[in-house]
């Protein structure tokens, strides 16, 4: 997979330098890449990213990152409320673009990009990255193999604990930050392009209950790193009322007439990373959690299997992504390494390796996050979701289903 690359060097400029922006320039240098520049958001934290992360430059501004001729990909990776105006900034400079999740703050930005990736006619990617599990490719390759039969119930939850300390904060507590949805567009929207993406099956209508269990929270200091010590050992701001979900449960049920429900949180105590997903069909049951991502089990009638990642086991597509022998643990770095890789692989073969995740994508979460506000601020009413899906390739339109509101 890497030695295709180095043929090819890109050029690559990273906008942003926290959690997210130092795992891009990381997966960018192992993938051959050249790490032309990066910007943050002020000059000083530019140069200090810049050696932090071997970069070559410290831009002095996201625009003049775009506009240079040496940079031939650019990774979004600032607070959500930028996404928008950059990605549609490099699309026009026809730039490759990497953007993270959420694609824009809402449905119309993350629509707009959309249209403007495929005018632009370059490669977009939206890192959900969650895809790149060599476990979650077999469980794929497993549903498509038809093991399980016809898939009736799928169930799981994304928990995570980092915002419970009520003196915690970060932007993306800030709707004018993050985006009206909080906790389902950071790691709900993970959550579903996984079970989508796996079951191959769409998400046509959902129920959302939306909770916010801590009502007031100082605001984020500026500048506060997301996932440190720092974002949670509270200031000296005046708490102010939250407007944004920690939480989010949400029923659905899909083209293929399963019917779901998934638990989102970003309070509940204990859980640090917890995706975890399950399948079930009427031939058996189909397990992944990210916190064990090396396996998967099976349940069948009379058994229960532990599936490993063991390269002369895997399904071929799920092969390609096993990069260590089995016992060695691989996680979410090389789930993110695998991930930049395809993206340039695409730009140099010219077609996107099977399940790369595209602004498509991004604007498919962005759908379904607002039909989760719209159920969740109406009393839980039921929503239909009318936009296409991929599944990692060509993109369908899901059979729509009658709404019960
Ligand atoms: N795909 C994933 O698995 C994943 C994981 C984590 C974060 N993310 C996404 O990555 C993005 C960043 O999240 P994070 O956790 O890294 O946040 P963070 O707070 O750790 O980092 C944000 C960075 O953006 C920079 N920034 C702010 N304003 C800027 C500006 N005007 N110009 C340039 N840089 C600016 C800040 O200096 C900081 O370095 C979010 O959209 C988040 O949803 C995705």
């Amino acid at each position: 997979l890497r030695s295709s690359l180095a043929a090819r060097r890109l050029g690559i400029g990273v906008i942003g330098a926290g959690m997210a922006g130092s795992i891009h320039a990381r997966s960018a240098r192992l993938a051959g890449a050249e790490l032309v520049g990066v910007c943050a958001s002020t000059r000083q934290r530019s140069l200090e990213a810049a050696e932090r992360l071997m970069a070559g430059r410290a831009f002095e501004s996201a625009a003049a990152l775009i506009g240079d001729p040496d940079v031939d990909v650019v990774h979004i990776c600032t607070p959500n409320d930028l996404h928008y105006e950059l990605a549609a900034q490099a699309l026009a400079a026809r730039k490759h673009v990497i953007c993270e999740k959420p694609l824009g703050v809402d449905l119309a930005q993350s629509a707009a990009l959309e249209r403007a990736a495929s005018e632009a006619g370059v490669v977009t990617a939206t890192p959900f990255v969650y895809r790149y599990y060599p476990m979650v490719r077999h469980a794929r390759a497993l549903v498509r193999q038809g093991r399980l039969g016809t898939i009736g119930l799928i169930g799981g939850s994304y928990l995570q604990d980092w915002l419970m300390p009520a003196a915690s904060s970060n932007w993306r507590v800030d709707p004018r930050r993050g985006g009206s949805s909080r906790a389902f567009a950071d790691i709900g929207s993970h959550w579903c392009d996984l079970v989508e993406f796996v079951s191959g099956d769409a998400i046509t209508a959902l129920s959302a209950q939306i909770r916010t269990l801590l009502p007031e929270r100082a605001p984020a200091a500026t500048g506060t790193p997301s996932f440190t010590a720092e974002h949670a050992v509270g200031h000296a701001l005046e708490a102010q009322p939250v407007e944004t979900e920690d939480a989010a449960i949400v029923s659905f049920r899909t083209a293929g007439d399963a019917a779901g429900a998934v638990i989102v949180s970003q309070v509940s105590a204990g859980h640090k990373n917890r995706l975890s997903f399950e399948l079930t069909g009427i031939d058996g049951t189909l397990q992944f959690d990210q916190q064990s991502p090396d396996t998967l089990l099976m349940g069948r009638e009379n058994t229960v299997e532990i599936l490993e990642r063991d390269p002369a086991r895997l399904h071929p597509s799920a092969r390609r992504y096993a990069s260590l022998p089995p016992g060695h643990p691989q996680g979410y770095h090389d789930c993110f390494d695998a991930f930049v890789c395809d993206v340039y692989e695409s730009i140099a073969k010219g077609s996107p390796p099977d399940g790369l995740p595209t602004f498509a994508d991004g604007a498919r979460a962005a759908a379904l996050t607002a039909a989760v506000l719209r159920s969740g601020r109406n009393s839980a009413a039921w929503v239909d979701i009318d936009h296409e899906v991929s599944f990692g390739q060509e993109a369908t339109k899901a059979t729509g289903v009658t709404t019960s509101t």
